[in-house]
């Protein structure tokens, strides 16, 4: 999400972002759910982040630093957001490369009132004296500021209003020791189960006042990448071919033709992922291949590859990663309806 200005979401959120707000934004944040009864999935997650949010409550205290990682779209951002909300409290949201010095975050820091949680996206791709801000600001509430510059220079400490950072991630472990250190939470998201991916597409049908029916719901689920944002996505388009091309519902017939025109097969995986691996199975007779020889060879950078198109295909079993490097399996080959070679 690309993330400049400010932005309110849901009832006593406002959401202070570099925001440029588009249509897929707006759609996304129409199907966000603004408590933990509306998200589906991630159970053990939610169950856990309401005791914590409980405890907190209980004791008048703020919500330990929080960290949520996994792949993108699986909804870190809606649980800060209702993390916010169930607190009645603001969410101040920025990531990691808008902050570009440490006055960035230091500003946003001072701004905060008490109880507020500050969610930073891409938290990993923090500049290493943006960072160090944060240290004390999660351990003491405070922030050291530089006075002045050479010999002369002195350092002054300015308290900050008691917060709780929300940070998310990709990469988890690109988050250097000190800063891992600091946050109290860790949650893994998941992939979601298909039958979750279909409540989540009845759910933003429901929303939108879009017509589909059961059967066309589950096949559209299986191809969705077990991600939400995909399957938000991907039922959006549906209702465009189900409008434009067919009689306005979404039907078996609409999801399998549609799918057809979106290069988007069975499993989902779409040009990108199918791309991928027939250049590993084919170019490279299923590896080892090097993360840089196969992003030279689709012409895809390797943090996508390795944030985007991998985390699915290993988890649905069509790759591994070796210390040799990227070696495709039997199923990709089968998926792919090729031999192995040899
Ligand atoms: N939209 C994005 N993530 C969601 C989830 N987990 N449940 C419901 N709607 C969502």
């Amino acid at each position: 999400m690309a993330i400049e200005e400010e932005m309110v979401a849901g009832e006593g959120t406002a959401v202070t972002a570099n925001q440029t707000t588009n249509d897929t934004e707006a759609f996304e944040n129409k199907l966000r759910p603004t408590d933990f009864s509306g998200y589906i999935g991630q159970g053990e997650v939610k169950q856990n982040l309401q005791v914590f949010l409980t405890a907190a409550k209980n004791r008048g205290e703020v919500l330990d630093h929080t960290v949520f990682y996994g792949p993108p779209g699986l909804g870190k951002t809606t649980l800060a957001m209702i993390l916010a909300d169930s607190m009645k409290t603001q969410l101040r949201v920025t990531s990691g490369p808008a902050l570009e010095k440490p006055g960035d975050l230091a500003s946003i820091l001072s701004n905060l009132q008490e109880g507020d949680f500050l969610f930073i996206d891409e938290i990993h791709r923090l500049r290493m004296p943006v960072e160090e801000i944060l240290y004390t600001a999660m351990e003491d509430f405070a922030i050291d500021l530089v006075i002045g510059k050479g010999p002369s220079a002195r350092t002054m400490r300015l308290n900050v209003p008691r917060f709780t950072l929300v940070g998310a991630t990709t990469q988890f472990s690109k988050l250097s020791n000190p800063l891992r250190d600091r946050f109290g939470h860790v949650e893994k998201l998941r992939f979601y189960e298909d039958g979750e991916i279909g409540q989540i597409i009845t759910r933003s049908a429901g929303i939108l006042e879009i017509k589909i029916d059961s059967e066309a719901t589950e096949i559209l689920a299986r191809c969705c990448r077990r991600t939400p944002r995909i399957a938000n996505r991907l039922l959006r388009r549906m209702r465009d071919f189900a409008e434009v091309v067919h009689d306005g519902k979404i039907t078996k017939k609409v999801v399998i033709e549609s799918l057809k025109n979106l290069s988007i097969d069975v499993q989902g995986l779409d040009f990108s992922d199918q791309e991928y691996l027939k250049t590993l199975c084919e170019k490279f007779n299923g590896g080892p291949a090097g993360l840089s020889t196969l992003a030279a060879a689709i012409g895809e950078d390797e943090a996508t590859i390795e944030d985007v198109i991998e985390p699915f295909l290993i988890r649905e079993g069509f790759m591994q990663k070796t210390p040799r490097g990227r070696m495709a399996t039997d199923t990709a080959f089968m998926h792919l309806g090729l031999s192995e070679l040899s």
